[in-house]
């Protein structure tokens, strides 16, 4: 019995190590842009490692539980979306005790943290440069002059009148998009009218919500939705379809801006979802987020620490010996292009 016992321990920490893969720890499952970063990381993978999903469920309790289950492992390294960016100082002070390198993604953590150690990373995009987009996709829409803007200006009062739709208080994204696109509009001239920011926390529901609250006071006045993300803007064209827009007057499956009651919506991430509407008429806009390098640029780091290669010999630069910046890219239909 006891040889049994001995045997079968030995089996199952001998699986363990063969079976090696990397704990990739998310913030939240149910975020649609992580859930299309997760998709792309198993797409593009065909290094000689593999990644182990974990949720953290939007807790970052949870959170510092898995890492703290993960770590007994002594991972070769480890990859986290942080539930609350000023929670990767923890995570990093705990990582050094087992000597375990970090991939950050997607919430960037303060630079003072990322500087703290030689062997932390984070692999994002610069929000200032997807609001700088967002911006001219509605410069664009609105007409080149700011003087002299066109019939989207509905009202004739030489401003554009708009809501803003706020992602999760605290996320680096969130703040900096939407003070950068307002700052972006103005220094070109334009003249924004601010009806409403209203925070719905990057997601689709919350956006929804905030949407059927602001439309009975604001409806007649609004002129464009600048949305911090796509699953909110998604959330805001629902809440516009329940309410009258958008209607496909003559039914063929597209809206068509001239005609159909159309409200322009403007959002960030290129989510399949959101490229679906952009086609069918509905959404204006958006600005990918390109979760695909992204991933390809943690994959390729992975592997590159997995194996003690060199960091800097990867095909993506690292700044500082840190960061791993990805470009954003607008995303529009042509005939909306000048
Ligand atoms: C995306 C949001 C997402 C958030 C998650 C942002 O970069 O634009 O859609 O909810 O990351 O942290
Ligand atoms: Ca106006």
């Amino acid at each position: 019995m006891i040889l049994l016992i001995f045997v079968f321990t030995i089996t199952l920490s001998s699986c363990k190590k063969t079976n090696y893969e990397i704990p990739f720890i998310l913030y939240d499952e149910e975020d649609l842009f992580m859930m299309s970063f997760r998709d792309s990381i198993f797409l593009h993978n065909s290094s000689d490692i593999t990644f182990k999903m974990y949720d953290s469920t939007n807790s970052q309790i949870i959170q510092n539980e898995i890492i703290n289950g993960v770590l007994l492992d002594s991972p070769k390294l480890i990859i986290v979306n942080p539930v609350d960016r000023l929670g990767a100082y923890t995570i990093i002070e705990k990582s050094k005790l087992t000597d375990t390198p970090i991939i950050f993604i997607n919430r960037e953590p303060l630079a003072e943290d990322l500087l703290s150690w030689d062997k932390v990373y984070y692999v994002g995009a610069k929000p200032e440069q997807s609001a700088i987009y967002q911006a001219e996709l509605v410069m664009e829409l609105f007409g080149s002059n700011p003087n002299n803007l066109n019939n989207y200006d509905l009202n004739g009062d030489g401003k554009i009148q708009c809501i803003i739709l706020k992602g999760q208080e605290g996320h680096q994204d969130a703040e900096i998009r939407t003070e950068a696109v307002v700052n972006e509009m103005e220094e070109n001239g334009y003249d924004l009218e601010i009806l409403k920011i209203e925070s719905a926390d990057f997601r689709t529901s919350v956006a929804f919500d905030v949407m059927n609250e602001l439309l009975p006071i604001y409806r007649d006045q609004i002129e464009v939705i600048f949305s911090n993300n796509d699953a909110m803007a998604i959330g805001a064209i629902n809440a516009l379809k329940e309410d009258g827009f958008f209607t496909d007057d003559n039914e063929d499956g597209k809206v068509d801006s001239n005609i159909d009651n159309w409200i322009p919506v403007v959002g960030i991430d290129g989510i399949a979802e959101a490229i679906q509407l952009i086609e069918d008429g509905y959404l204006y806009g958006t600005v990918i987020n390109d979760s695909e390098s992204m991933a390809k640029a943690v994959i390729e780091l992975s592997s590159a620490i997995f194996n003690n290669e060199d960091p800097e010999t990867i095909s993506y630069p690292i700044l500082y010996g840190k960061y791993i910046w990805i470009d954003y890219k607008k995303y529009s239909l042509p005939i909306f292009e000048e």
